[in-house]
């Protein structure tokens, strides 16, 4: 965004469409060497009669301006990025290659099944694993996301009672639970009612029991939960709500502390969803495409999206319509292949083993973050906890430093900072998830990188306020920023004359 306050130094090349200059380019095509379009024959009236302003650029313009834009945004490639709730974890280049492999890669959606027999059986064994790992009896791998996925449950436990005759409205989610439950809630017709975690940050049957009664269609419960903590109360809780005849829903975005130690399903939950992208190792960030399947007994099958792959005298199908009692189609075809596709290259690289072992270092390494930052930070709920741990801002309170500084800060030291001010229950939190990915050398750092943080904000409180201060931008106005991004470059008031669209001459080649 030109205009916008810079700052790191390497950072204040302009923008691509401020480089160039007219006729310079990156192809070593003559204009004669290509075909003359009509553009008017073509395009009709939608065909342009000013040529675009477009930057001409050399291709080390064109290439630096892409690395440099890589460079202005973290990337689990870069370093540590122990976001709270979200499983940052690094994701296996194996598991690229996999995906671009040309037989998954160019695949058409509208491929006929004989023609696509390996991507079937890829998504049918896919299916296979996670309900392996989950404990449940089915999965559909339709939803696009952890958030698309939670709707895809609600939806099918809101038309299981239809089906019985039954329409209750409330769904039950403690305090802590991420947003999107209740947001799937509503967008489902369903009513959230929160009720309280306890003391300890977890939920209890006795706290939930006076809001169970014939009105409640699921309780939605996360597993760990958003603290991090183990919900140790969970099968009594679905027994009671099940006594009720209402349905118990797994939030499963924190599988990753739970695949290959315990299953949701023996659990007494009925339906929940996976988000690929933590768990699996697919990659995240920036609104890219997700998958979110939805793991479920049984008893929900009849109502399960569509399509699903079944195998049938040993073919693989696309059955889009043998459930007339489907919730239906939550998106265009049938998902995200890309996505499955890396999951079964990482469920297949990993085994049961290594899923048990990423489970057990998440853990691990979460619970000596909390040791030794609890050293310093203040930490509300000092126990065992699973793949993350809450610190708060109490101790710096004197200082006026608050988390969103530190936040900040932790950027100039190349960090990314945790999840901040969630769980909204504890003044101040900080969620931190090193994930199982991170050695032991580099969870030092962190720790130390924070001390020093800490340390300056009873220093120079004004220096770590001021922070980031080695980031292209500074700190932003949030609100604005997720309210009004402003995404596109318009051009100066005065563009410079464009050249002829097709390029520059032999002249100018470089
Ligand atoms: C506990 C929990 N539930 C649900 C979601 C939503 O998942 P997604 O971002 O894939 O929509 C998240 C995402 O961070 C989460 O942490």
């Amino acid at each position: 965004m030109p205009g916008s306050a810079t700052t790191g130094l390497s950072f204040q090349t302009p923008l691509i469409f401020e480089q160039g200059a007219p006729a310079r380019h990156a192809a070593s095509l003559r204009p004669d060497d290509l075909p003359r379009v009509d553009a008017k024959a073509v395009l009709g009236e939608m065909a342009r009669d000013v040529p675009p302003v477009l930057p001409e650029v050399s291709e080390p313009e064109a290439f630096r301006h892409y690395v440099r834009l890589s460079q202005q945004n973290f990337a689990i490639d870069i370093g540590m990025y122990p976001l709270g709730s979200c499983t940052m974890k690094y994701n296996p280049k194996v598991n690229e290659w996999a995906a671009r492999l040309p037989g998954f890669g160019d695949l058409h959606p509208y491929m006929p099944d004989e023609l696509v027999q390996g991507a079937l059986e890829l998504m049918w064994r896919l299916e296979r694993g996670l309900a392996e790992v989950c404990g449940m009896d089915r999965v559909s791998l339709h939803p696009a996301a952890g958030a698309q996925g939670e709707l895809a449950g609600l939806m099918m436990i809101r038309a299981y009672h239809q089906a019985q005759g039954r329409d209750p409205k409330k769904v039950l989610i403690p305090d802590t639970a991420h947003g999107t439950n209740p947001a799937s809630c509503a967008l489902n017709g369903l009513r959230a009612v929160p009720f309280p975690a306890g003391e300890d940050g977890i939920v209890t049957a006795e706290a939930i029991a006076p809001f169970v009664d014939d009105d409640v269609a699921a309780v939605m419960a996360t597993n760990p939960n958003t603290v991090g903590l183990f919900e140790s109360h969970i099968a009594e809780i679905a027994e009671l709500v099940h006594s009720k005849g209402g349905l118990v829903y797994g939030d499963g975005a924190n599988l990753n502390a739970l695949m290959g130690k315990a299953r949701p399903g023996d659990l007494g939950i009925d339906v929940m969803q996976f988000n690929l992208h933590k768990t699996f190792t697919t990659p995240h960030g920036g609104g890219g495409p997700g998958c979110g399947p939805v793991g479920y007994k049984a008893l929900l099958d009849p109502f399960a999206p569509v399509p699903v792959v079944e195998k049938r005298d040993g073919r693989f199908v696309l059955d889009q319509g043998s459930r007339p009692n489907s919730v239906g189609r939550l998106r265009s075809f049938q998902g995200n292949f890309g996505m499955m596709v890396r999951a079964y290259a990482y469920l297949r690289e990993m085994g049961a083993e290594g899923l048990r072992q990423a489970t057990e270092l998440a853990v691990l390494n979460a619970n000596y973050l909390r040791a030794r930052l609890g050293e310093l930070w203040h930490v509300p709920y000092d126990t065992t906890c699973m793949h993350e741990v809450v610190i708060s801002d109490r101790h710096l309170k004197e200082s006026g430093v608050t988390t969103m500084d530190v936040a900040k800060r932790l950027m100039d030291y190349g960090f990314h900072p945790p999840t901040v001010y969630f769980p909204l229950v504890v003044k101040g939190a900080m969620l931190v998830e090193p994930t199982e990915t991170e050695s032991l050398q580099t969870l030092d750092e962190f720790v130390e990188v924070m001390k020093t943080i800490s340390d300056e904000a009873f220093a120079d409180p004004d220096f770590v306020h001021a922070a980031p201060h080695s980031t292209r931008l500074r700190r932003l106005d949030e609100t604005q920023a997720a309210r009004k991004p402003v995404l596109r470059w318009t051009a100066p008031e005065t563009p410079t004359e464009p050249s002829s669209a097709s390029g520059g001459t032999a002249e100018t080649r470089p």
